[in-house]
């Protein structure tokens, strides 16, 4: 039973906040590179803050503060410069460092600038993916998960705001007991009255079979989700899907295809689901020159819920559990018990970081981080009873 102050400290996600500072020891993504190409200044968020993200004319990155320090006009009405970024309002150009180097304004003579800084934050690029880390110094390494640097000619991403809290859209992914019901009988259900002949297809090809068992184990970078509809050996239960502390879904398979899910926490009611594909192809070894981007919203034209698709469905079922549920009503049941220890391990991780430690799953050995694979941890084996 959880009361309304933890679920506070489990949701929120500004500075200062008990999961806003654990949430601060990890880089998360914070847009394509590929929109920076039509938008080379824009504005993003994340845990709370309102940033600006740039690339300037000489291709560095920068992640500012979006507020001018001058007099707080966003700078994602900016200009990039050779070095940094110009304010549109008088022209103060801010680098990624975070210094104020031209103020237009200003007699020639004057040394103020050198006075004048504004937050900049760590950012960098990896496979068509732009991080940004937000926590304390110095920044860890950018976790180099396999499908990230993958040579493959073939990915993209896909992005979704979801008018909700973050914690609900990671617990879905910890969450395999609603595939049977909401991706096959519920999915059925609404084809049903909407394309019977789409039903009659859904229904004889891509009904999802039922879960015979499921097990969660915690491994040393987060937990493993496996479940079992026909037999050990099925990648589902013999391999399972690790869940990457703390919020990063692999989903990979041998042939060198797979997909890294990202949730992405903007505020404490909005959360941005990130969706990084990747397949070989025949130009193995010729990197795309861009990695495409695709906004999807959550609803259609109508506002409403595109329940007719998978990911529309999970989309209606965290949004309609509320902004930010009300864990005070809950009454969890024996196929919860991966989001309990994900809550457990949440908590206990956060006090680590409370008290001066460092998480799991922050990475400072480079040795370790050249290339992050599918963790191959028999079923079972770190078992923790929850
Ligand atoms: S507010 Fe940005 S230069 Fe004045
Ligand atoms: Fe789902």
């Amino acid at each position: 039973m959880i009361t309304a102050e933890e679920n506070r400290q489990l949701t929120e996600v500004g500075p200062h906040t008990f999961m806003g500072d654990l949430l601060r020891h990890y880089w998360h993504p914070v847009a394509s590179a590929s929109q920076l190409e039509t938008e080379p200044v824009m504005p993003v968020e994340l845990l709370g803050e309102k940033l600006v993200l740039f690339r300037d004319n000489s291709g560095t990155l920068g992640l500012l503060a979006r507020g001018c320090g001058h007099r707080q006009t966003s700078l994602a009405y900016g200009m990039p410069e050779e070095s940094g970024v110009r304010c549109a309002y008088h022209g103060w150009v801010w680098d990624s460092e975070g210094n104020c180097i031209e103020q237009p304004s200003e007699p020639a003579e004057s040394t103020f600038r050198q006075k004048v800084t504004t937050t900049a934050y760590p950012v960098e690029e990896l496979g068509g993916l732009v991080f940004g880390y937000l926590g304390p110094s110095p920044a860890p390494l950018l976790p180099r998960y396999n499908i990230l640097v993958w040579n493959h000619s073939n990915r993209e991403t896909h992005g979704t705001v979801v008018p909700c809290n973050w914690l609900q859209v990671a617990e879905n992914l910890m969450d395999p007991a609603h595939i049977e019901n909401l991706h096959g009988r519920y999915f059925g259900y609404v084809l049903d009255r909407t394309d019977p002949q789409e039903s009659a297809f859904f229904r004889s090809r891509f009904m999802p079979s039922a879960i015979k068992r499921s097990s969660f184990d915690l491994f040393e970078h987060g937990i493993i989700e496996r479940h079992l509809c026909r037999d050990e050996q099925e990648r589902s239960w013999a391999t399972g899907s690790p869940f990457f502390f703390p919020a990063t879904a692999m989903v990979a398979r041998d042939n060198g295809s797979g997909t890294l899910i990202f949730v992405v926490p903007l505020d404490d009611e909005r959360t941005w689901f990130v969706e990084h594909r990747a397949w070989p192809s025949e130009k193995k070894g010729e990197p795309q020159q861009s990695v495409p981007f695709y906004d999807v919203p959550g609803t259609d034209e109508h506002g409403q819920f595109r329940i007719a698709t998978a990911n529309g469905q999970d989309h209606m079922v965290v949004v309609t559990a509320g902004a930010t549920t009300d864990r005070r009503l809950e009454h969890l049941g024996t196929t919860d018990v991966g989001l309990i220890m994900y809550r457990q391990l949440l908590i206990e991780q956060a006090q680590v970081a409370a008290d001066g430690g460092e998480p799991i799953n922050v990475r400072r050995d480079p040795a370790r981080n050249r290339r992050i694979d599918l963790p191959q941890v028999a079923a079972g084996s770190l078992r923790v009873p929850v």
